[in-house]
């Protein structure tokens, strides 16, 4: 069985990538390696988890051409956004078209961008979440793939629903990465397929 080769985008901490990886050791995903960590920052606290399993770690420094140069050369067949906090031109998106998830930590369509666990508590809402999405050209936009969903309460800052935020990307964002390589999910076109199904609406995890 020929593997599928992943990219995967950091900015900051990367405890997704971590995660992955040992949904990878684990045999949670399986027949996928991760060719390459790549970086908008190169004091990213994630790149030691790179490091640590010996994969190659490329600096961005805005050379998205360089960067798709490789995942064409190598076969690469998924890019996994997974904490990538620079908005990636559109003519690169719009290259790999189908092949890039990014991982959100709001219940999108509600708060794209920045601050979204500040935009909740603000509002009031009694629930959040993250959302795995296929990632197109328009920032946080693109068929959700599957979403999980956290309770907020009276006593949730910003900090404690970070973290409960986390706790359900670790669950979701491996999922969607195992669906992907097992071809149970696939984007054609505008629309997101599950099993060969058109969905109109992410699977949720509760
Ligand atoms: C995650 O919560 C991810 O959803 C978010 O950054 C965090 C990275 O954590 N991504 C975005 O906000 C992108 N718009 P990590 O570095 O520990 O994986």
């Amino acid at each position: 069985m020929t593997k599928l080769k992943c990219m995967v985008f950091i900015s900051g901490n990367g405890s997704n990538l971590k995660n992955i990886l040992s949904n990878i050791e684990s045999g949670f995903i399986k027949d996928v390696t991760i060719e390459y960590v790549v970086s908008d920052n190169k004091n990213a606290n994630g790149i030691k988890h790179a490091k640590e399993h010996g994969i190659k770690v490329l600096y961005i420094d805005n050379n998205y051409k360089l960067i798709s140069g490789l995942i064409k050369e190598m076969g690469i067949g998924l890019v996994i956004l997974a904490g990538y906090m620079k908005i990636i031109p559109k003519d690169f998106m719009k290259m790999h078209d189908g092949i890039i998830i990014n991982i959100h930590p709001s219940l999108l369509p509600k708060y794209k961008g920045l601050d979204t666990h500040k935009k909740v508590l603000d509002n009031g809402d009694n629930h959040h979440g993250a959302s795995v999405h296929f990632a197109t050209e328009e920032l946080d936009s693109g068929p959700v793939i599957i979403q999980g969903v956290v309770k907020v309460n009276n006593n949730d800052d910003i900090s404690s629903l970070r973290g409960k935020v986390h706790e359900v990307e670790y669950k979701i964002l491996p999922l969607a990465i195992k669906w992907f390589s097992e071809n149970i999910v696939s984007k054609h076109g505008d629309n997101y397929y599950y099993q060969g199904e058109k969905r109109t609406s992410p699977i949720i995890l509760l």
